[in-house]
This record gives structure tokens, sequence and C-alpha cells, in this order.
């Protein structure tokens, strides 16, 4: 029996999730829903289902069997919450939450409930990465040096503001801390720092472009640059570093330092110099979608859902270290005064 699946938020990334799911005979689209109802009327009318603007209303009329949340950081807490109490598994985009008190509150819902959980940290499950992960379960890992490098700001209002989208440490570059414990286990504590080196400021008669990359916003408020720094439970330090300070390229990617191991990892790619030889292998056309599948099997019975939403939890804990360490002026904060008791 196909999936019956529900969309909630139906911006930019929902889109590949949907298309994904149009494709698949093991899910069926039965509803979409989008605060602005055009987008999920837009999305109904091209992929499948009815379109709603509240997400209970979609629950309540199509019953679906697991939603996809691809809401922005800020708008999560009631949407899982409710569905967990319905008994709908969750698939979520990261990060999963603004803050641990949002986590903390879907996490207690998702385990009382029991439902399957699926966090889209899509790295984790590219066949070149995975091998590499076994490849470095043997070796003692040194450092974990990971970036994310993006050549702009994405036009959308709540990237700007600290408080709707955490800033590229929590939105986007939690893809790369998430990574790291994927390939070197859970971190001890943070070190942070941020700046803003680029001027953000619109120039007179500024006309803003509809989406895309831009290098000027108006109301621009979030840290340009960061810098972690991270210890790992296993002794391993690692470091991230992310910009968005407008350049030519997009970069993201990790060197691991291993004994007898050299990995670099390049997007969904890996590439490896060890005593035993060279490797590399670039991911399959289809790596991305393999994330929501992989969700749809555990929902059928089919396997497991490799990426709950505890490790959601554990690595947007992560980026919020960092930021904690910033307002104590760079001092370290250990992982275990942010996570919720028991993880
Ligand atoms: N895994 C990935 O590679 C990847 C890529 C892009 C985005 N994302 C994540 O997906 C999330 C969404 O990003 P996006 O780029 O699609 O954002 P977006 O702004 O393009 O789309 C978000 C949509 O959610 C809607 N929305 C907001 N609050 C809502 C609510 N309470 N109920 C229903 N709809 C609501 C908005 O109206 C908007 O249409 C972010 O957390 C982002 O980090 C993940």
């Amino acid at each position: 029996m196909a999936v019956r699946l529900g969309f909630v938020g139906t911006g930019g990334i929902a889109n590949r999730h949907l298309a994904c799911a149009q494709n698949s005979t093991d899910m069926e689209i039965v509803g979409t829903c989008d605060v602005i109802l055009d987008r999920a009327q837009e999305a109904a009318d091209k992929y499948g289902g009815n379109a709603y603007r509240d997400f209970d209303d979609l629950y309540d009329s199509e019953s679906p069997d697991a939603i996809v949340v691809c809401t922005p950081p800020f708008a999560h807490g009631d949407i899982e919450e409710e569905a967990a109490k319905r008994g709908i598994h969750i698939f979520v985009e990261k990060p999963v939450a603004i803050s641990m008190e949002m986590a903390a509150r879907v996490l207690d819902a998702v385990r009382e409930h029991d439902v399957i959980t699926q966090v889209g940290y899509m790295f984790r499950l590219s066949d070149p990465i995975v091998k590499a992960r076994q490849m470095l379960a043997e070796r003692a890992i040194a450092m974990v040096q990971a970036h994310y490098y993006m050549p702009g700001l994405p036009n959308k209002g709540w990237w700007t503001k600290l408080e709707l989208g955490g800033g590229q440490l929590v939105e986007q570059a939690t893809h790369m801390l998430d990574l790291g414990r994927f390939l070197a286990g859970d971190v001890r504590s943070v070190i942070g720092k941020v700046s803003t080196v680029h001027d953000w400021t619109p120039p007179a008669g500024y006309e803003e472009p509809e989406g895309g990359l831009v290098s000027v916003k108006e109301g621009f408020e979030i840290p340009d640059t960061t810098a972690l720094i991270l210890e790992y439970e296993s002794g391993a330090m690692g470091t991230l570093s992310c910009s968005l300070v407008p350049q030519v390229s997009w970069d993201n990617g990790f060197k691991v330092v291993a004994e007898g191991a050299l990995v670099t990892i390049d997007g969904a790619n890996a590439s490896w110099q060890s005593e035993d030889g060279e490797f590399e292998e670039a991911a399959p056309s289809d790596w991305y979608d393999t994330v929501l599948t992989q969700f749809v099997d555990a929902v059928q019975g089919k396997g497991e859902a490799t990426i709950p939403y505890e490790e959601g939890v554990k690595s947007l804990a992560i980026s919020l270290a960092g930021y904690e360490s910033v307002n104590r002026g760079g001092a370290a904060v250990e992982l275990a005064e942010i996570l919720p008791d028991g993880l």
C-alpha cells in the first residue's frame, strides 16, 4: 500500500520531496499545506492532493499516514506535536527547531506516541560517505575539518533574522555538524566566534530580485561568518568554518584526518588515501531522494529510518552551543548543558 503523505510548508525544498513522491508508487500525495495558501494550491495542482492553509485541517480531512515538514526553523513545534498525537509519522527537514525548548517538546511527543521520524540530513545516506564512515570506523579519528561556504544570502526574509532562521550556523552548517557526528561520534564541547564582514546595506534605489542569492539585503541581522572549535567525545578535534559573504562559488565538505587515512568529502562525494590504497566515488544521481524513500520504507514496515528525531536534536545542540559560547565571550560550552535530559 502506498504511504499517504501530507506536505506542510510547500516552498523551496518541498518541491524536491514532492517530485520524489510523485514519481514513486510507494507514495501518494494526499494534501499540501502552507500558510500562503496559493503556494499549497500550486503544489497540489502540480503534484496532487488537496490544498490547506492549516496543518490540523490537513490532518483531520486527509488522515495522512505521514507528513513531510518543510517549514523554516521558527515554524516547528505544533506541526510535529499535533501529528505525533494523531499517530502520524514525521519526516522533518533540518534543522528540527529554532531552540532547544521547541525541539525538546517535539521529542517528548514523538517518544510518547511512538511515531517513526526521520530528519532530512540527506548527506548521511550518500553511498560514498557511508563507505568513508565504514573505513573510518576501524581507525582513531584525529581531526574533522568542515566548511560550508555559500556565495551570498538566500533571498528569504526569515534567513536574515536569528530568531526566525537561526543564521547560517543553525540553518545550513547544521548539515556539516550532523555529518561530523555521523563520521566521528558525539561532540562534548564547542567554542564559537562569529563576525559580520560584508556590508549588506542595499544601495539607494536597489530593486530586490525574486528569490536566488543576494549580496545586499534590508534588515540583515545575522553573522555572515562563523567559526567553531569542536571537541568530540572520542578525543578527536573538529572545526567548522562557514560564511555567506558574497563570492563566486558554493563549497561544502570535510577533511578527516585519521590514523593511516586522509579523507576528503566534497558535497555528497568522498575520496581518501590510506595505507590500503586510494578510493574515490561520486554519489549516484538519485542520492538525495534516499532520505525520504528510506523513511517511507520504514513507515511501510520494510526497514528502519536511520536519522530519527533524536539525531536532529543532538546536531541542533551543537549550533546552539556555538552561539552560547559566543554569548559567553568564547568560553567552551558543554553539550550536556544544552541537550534535554537523557540525550
Ligand atoms: N536538506 C536540505 O538540503 C535542505 C535544502 C533546503 C532547505 N532545507 C530546509 O527546509 C526548510 C525550508 O526551507 P525552504 O528553503 O524550503 O524555505 P521556504 O521559505 O522556501 O519555504 C518554507 C515554506 O513554509 C511555509 N510556512 C511557514 N510557516 C508555516 C506553517 N506554520 N505552516 C505551513 N507552512 C508554513 C512558508 O510559507 C513557505 O512557503 C528549512 O529549514 C531549510 O533549512 C533543507
